[in-house]
């Protein structure tokens, strides 16, 4: 049975304030290629501890509902998606709901694994509303997460932090689901944790970007069965994967998506190949058409990424705010192909169709707006904001329309509102 879900609106909530890259490669004595080139990557977000979970989340909520419109009592689901929450018991949601004001009629809940919690929350979502349970309602889903290595680390060019959120509806004005198609694959590894009590996370760096490569591969072919046997995509002159206008990727750093897609395209060239080994000469012949669909398929969903960084659950939701913000005209109608990988790991490859009400909606979002009134900050004050201790949030007044933490009493944390 066909059903029509997905999101009806997004809206996304980023620090306030940025570092360029440039600058931290000179102040750590490292080519400054090395970071823009050799990763891809601009600009990364900065938070302070006012800047935590719940206030990006629920900044970004109260966005996505003035851009949906809708009225809150038709909100029946709250789910956050997030690897940085601040307590082992109450929810970032249940925060949410408070700063929002949500009705109490309302399930609220987070959901985790590592960058593809935010994706189990969408997935959640839109089989409570397929399913008829939810008697018309839609769900508010967050992705909101702080990246955070340390400083020195190998990590360190590659954190950032933000989040989006979605209302998820029967309505799907900016993104109908192709719902029920979906490639998974997950195995128990151990690329990038955090155990509980640290504040920064523990990486196998090189070994992470194997496992992101090999759940790509196997997710992939597992939705590309089930697309092929639903005819949403053909074999034929046209690889598969080139049928997709778009192809979003989970971006823990920009190069990162470059490897996706090669890795993708390889995936449908093998099949092609009938099986015959991979070598130099078929690497020669697919370059030139490589480096030509990524710039079309994927690059126009990195410009939010390489200005934020890392966001975690937040990451591929923001490949979906930068391909819709920058060309949602021209892809009204069409299909684009989603990719969400959480380290530990589990992943998932997922389709979706850009809907007509698309232009609209992403415009509500203000994204340029939001982005251009960040701060640039010099390395010396991220170094101090960095050494900030996490309960101690700065006497800054929240900017109009977002939230902030403003102290914790006893474990228990007060929200501003702007
Ligand atoms: P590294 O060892 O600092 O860097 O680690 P490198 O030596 O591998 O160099 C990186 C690239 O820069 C290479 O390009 C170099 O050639 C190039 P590549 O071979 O990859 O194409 N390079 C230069 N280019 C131009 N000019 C130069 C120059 N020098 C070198 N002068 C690494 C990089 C990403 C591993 C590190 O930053 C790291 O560990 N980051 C965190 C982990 C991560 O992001 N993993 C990604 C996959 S796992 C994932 O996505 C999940 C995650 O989001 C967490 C979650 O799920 O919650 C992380």
């Amino acid at each position: 049975m066909q059903h029509r879900v997905g999101v009806e609106a997004l809206a996304l909530a980023v620090p306030h304030r940025f570092l360029d890259l440039e600058d931290l490669a000179r102040a750590r004595g490292i080519d400054p290629a090395k970071f823009t080139q050799g990763l891809g990557a601009k600009q990364m977000a900065v938070p302070d501890p006012g800047e935590d979970a719940p206030a990006l989340a629920a900044t970004a909520a109260k966005r996505a509902l003035a851009a949906s419109g809708i009225d809150v009592s038709r909100i029946g689901m709250v789910i956050v998606g997030t690897e940085t929450g601040v307590d082992h018991s109450k929810a970032v949601a249940s925060y949410v709901q408070g700063m929002l004001k949500l009705p109490r009629t309302v399930r609220t809940f987070d959901t985790q694994h590592a960058c593809y919690g935010a994706t189990a929350a969408l997935h959640t979502a839109a089989q409570w509303i397929a399913s008829g349970a939810s008697h018309g309602k839609a769900a508010l889903v967050v992705g909101a997460d702080l990246a955070r290595y340390g400083l020195k680390t190998v990590g360190e060019p590659t954190q950032g932090g933000g989040a989006v959120a979605m209302v998820v509806s029967d309505s799907p004005d900016l993104l109908e689901l192709d719902f029920g198609v979906s490639g998974v694959d997950s195995l128990d590894v151990h690329d990038f944790w955090r155990p509980v009590g640290r504040r920064e996370a523990l990486v196998d760096g090189h070994y992470s970007i194997r496992c992101y490569l090999d759940a790509l591969t196997a997710s992939y072919t597992d939705w590309k069965q089930q697309a092929l046997s639903r005819e949403l995509v053909r074999k034929g002159d046209t690889l598969v994967s080139e049928q997709l206008a778009r192809i979003a990727y989970h971006v823990p750093f920009c190069k990162m998506a470059r490897k996706a897609h090669a890795q993708l395209r390889r995936v449908d060239l093998q099949e092609r190949r009938g099986g015959k080994a991979w070598d130099e000469q078929a690497e020669a012949e697919e370059a030139p058409k490589l480096a030509a669909s990524f710039e079309t398929q994927v690059a126009p969903t990195l410009p939010i990424s390489a200005r934020v960084g890392n966001a975690y659950t937040a990451s591929l939701y923001l490949g979906i705010a930068s391909m819709l913000n920058l060309q949602a005209p021209s892809l009204v109608g069409k299909r684009v192909g989603l990719f969400s990988y959480g380290s530990g790991c589990t992943s998932e490859f997922f389709s979706a169709v850009v809907a007509d009400k698309a232009v609209a909606r992403i415009a509500a979002a203000n994204i340029e707006d939001i982005l251009a009134a960040r701060e640039r900050i010099d390395v010396e004050e991220y170094e101090r904001l960095m050494g900030l201790a996490s309960d101690a949030p700065l006497p800054t007044a929240p900017a109009p329309g977002t939230f902030r933490l403003e102290k914790i009493q006893e474990g228990r944390r007060i929200y501003a509102a702007g």
